[in-house]
């Protein structure tokens, strides 16, 4: 036997109890004689004491051993002499005063220190040992919550009568977006698998199958550029319903939201139950992004009607051009300095504006680069419209719709970070609902799919086909928290008609459409129950719970910006042997 006990779980209750503990070397302390060790496991940390009338053989051990060294230690439990406690450690209250020790590895110098909060090295080194770096309390503890997130899923969609089946990972291309991960094929020379870029394909077909509620814990994989909440592969939630409309399947995922999150992070609040619906339209209206953060309020106004006559020759010849003036307020914010507007502006350009206009309220009347440009009359409607007062600094931006919302947008979440605007351990969940079907490709000259191309549209738009694809509604929906994309999801086509007509109006060429998905239209025809479905992102929900800055942190085994391995070195080359197998040749 190894160990009696966990290294965390001794408190007061164990005093007198002899022990076996096992795990590593922690801290140590010399105190003139008396050695103390923090032993560490998963569990917790716990102070072993040393004193020195033990055998001269034990204490010259105990000389040598340094951090991160596993041992096994035997002793007897002993509340620490008053004073001694230590109210930081869970087992502060205790100590275990040693009687053996065994060495059960050494180890040699580590390259960063486990111990300590503080991260001492780059993520580079941390990534390339990553074992170490897990051993960390704030990495254990991310493993663990990511642990119980996947649990409490589970749990929770089994009772609700749904099952977990699980798909294959040498598949076909399924269109999401990105770039597919190809395996080739051995036995069938110059032919490949596609990694699935989400289980999207075989989950529908699985209600073709009759499963009616389905699940998975999936992997999925995409070859795209890596951002903090973007990772080469990652994992969903990927769920699928038969015969449901698309609030069913809302209300099922708010639902286990809503019971999981007190589960499994209790200090974090929802903000809003039920969630609140935008539409798609309103969420770039309101707050200039798809994907609101809704902690805090700070909407975009249009200003289009008030400045209809103005004299600034910068808001005339926008709304000529067909744009619109927008803005936002921040509030109690007009002595930014100059050196602060400007960089304000800076990144209003960075965002694709022209400019951005200022307006400060102030007592002495507006001030700011369209002060002189504004009438009183003007001045007082737009007080009046975004509620204004003194003190506050109006930001204008005078675009088209599309780039003046996004913007101010932008401008919404570096104000939100600047003021402090938003509280961390706030959710404030929301459903984005009503999207476009389509969106024009203005490089490629064409539509693609807004979601994905098994998306319902909205059946009172299936007149649009024709005449007007960009005013196509669809049912596909968000689930967006505190800025982020959480989730995505739709009702799907399961009409062999509609189905074609989309693959068409996407510039699909009938044998292309046999190709790629005759499978899913063919499946179509045996009598395809209506069925939608969502998939909620696992590392990007964690890291929210985890109040993480990137998913990396909350993946095992991540790669790293740069979309590599570091730590086996992947990617890597193979054997010429391996390649002529695989019938390939690499074009230096
Ligand atoms: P979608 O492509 O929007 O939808 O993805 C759903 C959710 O997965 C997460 N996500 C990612 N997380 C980390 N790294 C990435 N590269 C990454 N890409 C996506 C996000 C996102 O909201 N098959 C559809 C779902 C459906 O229609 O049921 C799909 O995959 O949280
Ligand atoms: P200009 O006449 O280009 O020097 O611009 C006058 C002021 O208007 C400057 O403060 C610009 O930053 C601002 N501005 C320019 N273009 C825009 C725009 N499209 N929207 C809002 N403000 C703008």
């Amino acid at each position: 036997m190894y160990k009696t006990h966990n290294c965390g779980e001794l408190r007061v209750s164990h005093a007198g109890q002899q022990v076996t503990l096992a795990g590593w070397v922690h801290r140590r302390r010399d105190h003139g004689g008396v050695v103390f060790l923090d032993l560490r496991d998963r569990y917790g940390i716990v102070q072993i004491t040393i004193n020195p009338n033990l055998s001269k053989e034990t204490l010259d051990l105990v000389a040598n051993i340094r951090f991160e060294w596993v041992l096994q230690v035997t002793g007897k439990v002993q509340k620490r002499p008053a004073g001694m406690e230590n109210p930081k450690m869970e087992t502060g209250e205790i100590e275990v005063i040693a009687q053996s020790i065994e060495v059960l590895n050494p180890a040699k110098t580590l390259p960063f220190m486990v111990s300590g909060e503080e991260q001492d090295a780059d993520e580079n080194t941390r990534l390339k040992y990553r074992y170490l770096d897990l051993r960390r309390e704030r990495m254990s503890r991310n493993m663990v919550l990511r642990h119980r997130v996947v649990k409490f899923m589970r749990d929770y969609l089994d009772e609700q009568g749904f099952i977990e089946v699980e798909t294959p990972i040498l598949f076909k291309a399924t269109p999401e977006g990105a770039r597919d991960y190809l395996v080739p094929s051995r036995i069938y020379p110059g032919q490949f698998y596609a990694l699935p870029q989400s289980p999207q394909q075989l989950k529908q077909l699985l209600m073709v199958a009759g499963m009616d509620r389905y699940f998975q814990i999936a992997r999925c994989f995409r070859d795209e550029d890596s951002r903090g909440d973007r990772q080469p592969e990652f994992t969903q939630l990927d769920l699928e319903m038969s015969f449901v409309h698309r609030d069913d399947v809302l209300a099922l995922v708010e639902g286990l939201y809503t019971e999981m999150i007190p589960a499994v992070a209790p200090h974090k609040k929802i903000l809003a139950s039920p969630w609140p619906k935008l539409s798609h339209r309103e969420a770039l209206d309101k707050y200039g992004s798809d994907k609101p953060d809704l902690r805090f309020g700070m909407e975009l106004y249009d200003l289009s009607d008030i400045f209809a006559k103005s004299d600034f020759r910068v808001f005339q010849s926008a709304l000529e051009a067909g744009g619109v003036i927008k803005c936002l307020v921040a509030s109690a914010s007009a002595d930014l300095s100059r050196r602060e507007v400007d960089e304000l502006t800076e990144s209003a350009k960075t965002l694709g504006a022209k400019g951005l206009a200022t307006l400060a309220v102030t007592a002495e009347g507006p001030k700011g680069t369209a002060a002189k440009f504004v009438k009183p009359e003007e001045l007082e409607k737009v007080k009046s419209r975004v509620g204004a007062k003194n003190g506050d600094l109006i930001l204008i931006a005078a675009d088209e719709r599309a780039v003046a919302n996004k913007v101010l947008g932008g401008l919404r979440l570096i104000l939100r970070d600047k003021l402090n605007l938003a509280d961390k351990d706030v959710m404030a969940f929301a459903w984005v609902v009503d999207f476009p079907m389509f969106a024009w490709n203005e490089e490629e000259k064409r539509w693609d799919a807004e979601h994905h191309p098994f998306t319902m549209p909205q059946m009172a738009d299936l007149d649009k086909f024709d005449t007007d694809p960009g005013a196509i509604l669809s049912d596909a929906y968000d689930m967006v928290c505190n800025g982020y994309e959480m989730a995505s999801g739709s009702i799907r086509i399961h009409r062999r008609d509609i189905q074609t007509k989309i693959f068409q109006l996407l510039g699909l060429k009938d044998e292309e459409i046999q190709t790629k998905f005759g499978h899913m239209l063919e499946a179509f025809e045996y009598g395809a129950p209506p069925h939608g479905g969502m998939a909620p992102g696992i590392d990007r929900l964690v890291m929210l719970l985890a109040d993480e800055p990137n998913i990396r942190e909350v993946i095992a085994f991540p790669k790293n910006q740069a979309a590599r391995d570091v730590m086996a070195d992947a990617p890597s080359s193979v054997e010429p042997k391996q390649l002529k197998e695989l019938h390939i040749k690499i074009i230096e």
